[in-house]
C-alpha cells in the first residue's frame, strides 16, 4: 500500500447514476428519463457536425470564437463574456473549482441539478440546503440560511425535477440577499422552454453585478446532449478566472460547428418550444382528469405525484410504464413521485394511455 488517498471531499461522494436507457426484452423503448429533446437537433446542426468530420486531424478553435459570436448575436450578449464548456456541467464545475473550498458553505435549494451539489462536496465545502415550498425554490428559506461562510449559491431555473420556476423579481431578491463574496450561479438549462411572461433568465443580473453567472446548454432544446456543449455568460472578473483553469480544447470541433448552426436556426428552436408547450398543457389537463397531480412545469418534463392513500405510487406507476416499454425517471428519495420527459406525440399518447390504465385498473 502506497498510502495514496484522494482528498476527503472526493471520498464523500458516490458516483452519479444516469437515467435508465434500456429495458430488458424491449427493442426500442420509449426513453423519457433524461429530459432529452424528443424532436432532436436542427437538421442544419447535423449537417454542420458531419462537415466538421472533415477536419478531425486538427485541434479545434480553443478560443471558441465563432460559437461565442453566434450565441452573443442570437441572445444579444457580449461574446467576450461568454465561455463554452463540455456541457454546462463542466462550466458549473469550473466555477465551483475556482470559487469554493474547505470551510465554505454552498447554499442550494432542495431540488436542482445534483451535479452542483457533487462539485461543491468534492471541493470540500459544506452544503446548506433550503427546503422548497409548493415545489418551488423558496427565496426566504434560502436567505434565512445565508451566513458569512456562504461563498456559492445556485438554483436551477426552471428547476429539476419539479419543472417549476421563480420569477425575475424573485431571482433579483435572492441575489440581493447574498453577500458580495458569494458567487450566484443561475442554471438555466431549461430556459428556452419557458413561456411564462414573468420569467427572467438572469442575464440582466450578470450585466449589473460582478458575482452572478448564468449557465445554458445545447443539451436540451437544441437536442445535442451527445456533443456536450454548454455556455456561461459571466462578468469580466469571473471570465478571467475561469479562463485560467479551463483546458484549452474543452469543446470539440464538430460539436462547436453543430452548436453554431443550432443557435442560428432560431425558427427550429421556436417550433420545438411551441410543440413542447402545447404538449405540456395537454398532458397536464389529461393527467389531472385521471386524478394524477401534475406539478406545474415550464420545462420539457413534468413531475407527477400519487396520493399514497389511493394505493398508487410513483414506483408502481414506473413499473407499469416499463411493462409498456416506457422508461420514466423515479424521483430520488420518494416513492410518491415520477418525472417524465415530454416526448413525441405518439410517445406522449402511449404514456397517457398507460397511466390511464394504471389509475383505472391497476391496484
Ligand atoms: C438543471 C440542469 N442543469 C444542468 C444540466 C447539465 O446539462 P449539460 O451538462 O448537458 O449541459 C442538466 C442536465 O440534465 C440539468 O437538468
Amino acid at each position: 500500500m502506497s498510502g495514496l488517498e484522494a482528498r476527503p471531499g472526493v471520498l464523500r461522494l458516490a458516483p452519479y447514476v444516469q437515467g435508465k436507457s434500456s429495458l430488458a426484452g424491449v427493442d426500442s423503448p420509449i426513453k423519457l428519463s433524461s429530459n432529452e429533446s424528443s424532436q432532436g437537433p436542427s437538421p442544419l446542426a447535423v449537417q454542420a457536425y458531419l462537415h466538421g468530420a472533415g477536419t478531425l486531424n486538427r485541434y479545434p478553435d480553443g478560443s471558441q470564437r465563432e460559437l461565442r459570436e453566434a450565441i452573443g448575436q442570437m441572445h444579444g450578449l457580449d461574446p467576450d463574456l461568454i465561455i463554452c464548456g463540455n456541457g454546462s456541467d463542466e462550466l458549473i464545475q469550473l466555477m465551483v473549482r475556482a470559487y469554493v473550498g474547505y470551510g465554505h458553505e454552498a447554499l442550494l435549494s432542495e431540488n436542482g441539478f445534483v451535479m452542483s451539489n457533487i462539485h461543491c462536496i468534492a471541493q470540500g465545502a459544506d452544503l446548506v440546503i433550503a427546503p422548497e415550498k409548493d415545489y418551488r425554490v423558496d427565496v426566504d428559506a434560502m436567505l434565512a440560511r445565508v451566513t458569512d461562510r456562504t461563498r456559492f449559491c445556485t438554483i436551477a431555473n426552471p428547476n429539476n425535477p419539479t419543472g417549476t420556476y421563480i420569477t425575475g423579481d424573485e431571482l433579483r431578491r435572492l441575489h440581493a440577499g447574498l453577500p458580495g463574496h458569494c458567487l450566484f450561479l443561475i442554471d438555466d438549462a431549461y430556459a428556452e422552454y419557458v413561456t411564462a411572461a414573468d420569467y427572467s433568465d438572469g442575464a440582466d443580473l450578470v450585466d449589473e453585478f460582478d458575482n452572478v453567472v448564468m449557465t445554458r446548454t445545447f443539451s436540451k432544446i437544441y437536442g445535442l446532449p451527445s456533443l456536450r456543449i454548454g455556455w456561461a455568460y459571466c462578468p469580466a472578473g469571473v471570465f478571467d478566472v475561469v479562463q485560467r483553469i479551463r483546458t484549452p480544447f474543452n469543446t470539440n470541433g464538430p460539436a462547436l460547428a453543430a452548436a453554431v448552426a443550432a443557435v442560428r436556426d432560431r425558427d427550429y428552436m421556436l417550433a420545438v418550444r411551441r410543440e413542447n408547450a402545447a404538449w405540456r398543457d395537454r398532458i397536464s389537463a389529461r393527467l389531472t382528469a385521471l386524478g394524477v397531480e401534475v406539478i406545474p412545469s415550464q420545462a420539457n418534463f413534468y413531475l407527477i405525484r400519487f396520493d399514497e392513500a389511493s394505493g398508487k405510487s410513483g414506483a408502481g406507476a414506473a413499473a407499469f410504464l416499463q411493462s409498456r416499454g416506457i422508461i420514466p425517471r423515479p424521483a430520488a428519495g420518494s416513492d410518491q413521485y415520477l418525472r417524465i420527459t415530454i416526448g413525441l406525440a405518439e410517445e406522449n399518447e402511449a404514456v397517457l394511455q398507460a397511466l390511464g390504465e394504471y389509475m383505472g385498473t391497476h391496484r
